[in-house]
This record gives C-alpha cells, structure tokens and sequence, in this order.
C-alpha cells in the first residue's frame, strides 16, 4: 500500500515549513555578519526548526564547575584499555555486515594546530539501512545482526585515529513530517581530562539532505558547517576492500569543530 505524500497532523510542521524558517535565521545571520556582526563558529542551542531544541537548551548561564576537583573523580584511559580491534566495527559478530565499508582517518588537533596525541574516541552510528540499534529506534529498517555501530579508537602519537566501518544511512526521525537526517557517524572525545570532552557529528559530501536537516543547518555559518563534511579520500580507499574518509577534528579556536555540548 503507498502511503500519502500529505501531512496527516496540522500540528506537525511540514518540510517546506521548517526549510522556510532554516532560510530565515540563515537570512538573518548572513544580514547581521554583513553589517559587522560576530561570525557563528557554534551551533545555535536554541534553534526552532529543529524542535526539541526549544525545551532543551540551556535557559540559565552555566554553573561553571571547579576543573580540579572534577579531574580527581574523571576516567583516565590508558593505551592498555582500549583494544585495537575496537577501530573495526564490522569485525564484531559471526559475519560481515551488509553495506558500503569504509574507513575513516583524520587528526585531533588543538587550535594551534598541534597534534593531540593518546586521546579516546568513540563513534556511534546507524547501520547501512539507516537504523540504530537501540530500543528506542522502532523505524521499520533491518537491524544488521553482524553490526552493532559502536566503536573506539585512541589516537596515536601524531594525533591520528582510524577506523573501519559501514557507511551509515540517512534516518527519518519525528521533528517534523518526513523529516530525515543526513547520514552521519557520531563522535565523542573525552579529551585528557573530563571537562574537555566534546560530542559532535560527522558526515558525508554531497548529502542531499544537507538542506533539508535542520539539526545541520542549526549552525548557521556555512564554512562551520563545512567543517563537519568528512572528504573522500582515494589515499585511503584499499584495492577491492574499502572506501576511504579524512576528517580532521579541531578541538578549539577559530576553526573549531562544532561540538553539542558548549556554549560559544
Ligand atoms: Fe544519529
């Protein structure tokens, strides 16, 4: 049976009605850096089109907590506690899993450039369907049983990470009606001490749900947006096994990756 390209719930935004308020705050943002206004390197925490970010944000300037005590309770992870089979998320289970396999390489570097060495990273992403495997992802696409999309990686002397995986689907979720997130692999830096943990997002050139996605557009600036575009890179394809991604992570300054956790 086909389903209706209508909007069965007038209380439910439609795409065209949340791509016209993404333009506006766009509009709005380029008009304002015109006329000497400050450059946005963030992601904007309240942003209405995408929705839930209304009752979520911050309200109240952050109680800035005591770095010192907090780094006497934090985790500290050590070269011994991550495997390095932990960089393969299709090697996880009996069989291989379906999709596109890929790898993914890129530095951690600081505002300065300099390399950030030994630091923990973990991914999170959806399967080659589109579909996590959390309970609460009841979208009606295969689970992989031979892919679970969650792995870690430290990175090496250099600063650099690896790792081998799925390319991820795009997935519909409840902003608004046929709402879709651009296909993205989540990453977490814990950084060498708890308060410099950052969350962020990566994703692939050339998504044409790039428009559409207002949890993307939520950072304004384009070149910001950029930033969070991993690159093809045929350096890392390997001959009849892998594509291959470069995405480099900033973790502060000017140029910084954008990140959900921090204000500006
Ligand atoms: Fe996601």
């Amino acid at each position: 049976m086909g389903q209706m390209n209508t909007n069965p719930d007038a209380a439910v935004a439609s795409q065209e009605e949340i791509s016209a308020e993404i333009s506006a705050l766009h509009q709005e943002y380029e008009r304002s850096k015109s006329q000497g206004g400050a450059e946005e390197t963030n992601v904007r925490l309240n942003f209405p089109p995408y929705r839930s970010s209304l009752l979520r944000h911050p309200t109240k300037s952050l109680h800035h907590a005591d770095p010192e005590e907090i780094e006497l309770h934090s985790p500290a992870f050590g070269d011994r506690d991550v495997s390095p089979l932990e960089a393969d998320l299709t090697i996880q289970h009996g069989g291989e899993p379906i999709g596109e396999r890929i790898v993914v390489v890129g530095r951690v570097i600081d505002a300065d450039g300099h390399p950030v060495p030994h630091q923990l990273v973990e991914v999170w992403q959806a399967n080659a369907a589109g579909r996590y495997i959390h309970k609460r992802d009841q979208h009606p696409a295969p689970i992989d049983p031979n892919f679970t999309g969650v792995g870690r990686i430290l990175t090496n002397a250099n600063g650099e990470y690896s790792f081998t995986t799925i390319k991820p689907a795009p997935y519909p979720w409840k902003n608004h009606h046929n709402a879709w997130r651009s296909a993205h692999i989540h990453f977490s830096l814990f950084g060498t001490a708890f308060t410099q943990r950052i969350v962020t997002q990566m994703y692939f050139p050339g998504d044409p749900l790039f428009d559409l996605d207002p949890i993307y557009q939520s950072i304004t600036d384009p070149a910001a947006r950029d930033r969070l575009v991993a690159q093809y890179d045929h350096t890392v394809s390997q001959h009849e096994w892998n594509t291959g991604y470069r995405w480099d992570i900033v973790l502060s300054g000017t140029n910084r990756t954008w990140t959900e956790q921090e204000e500006q």
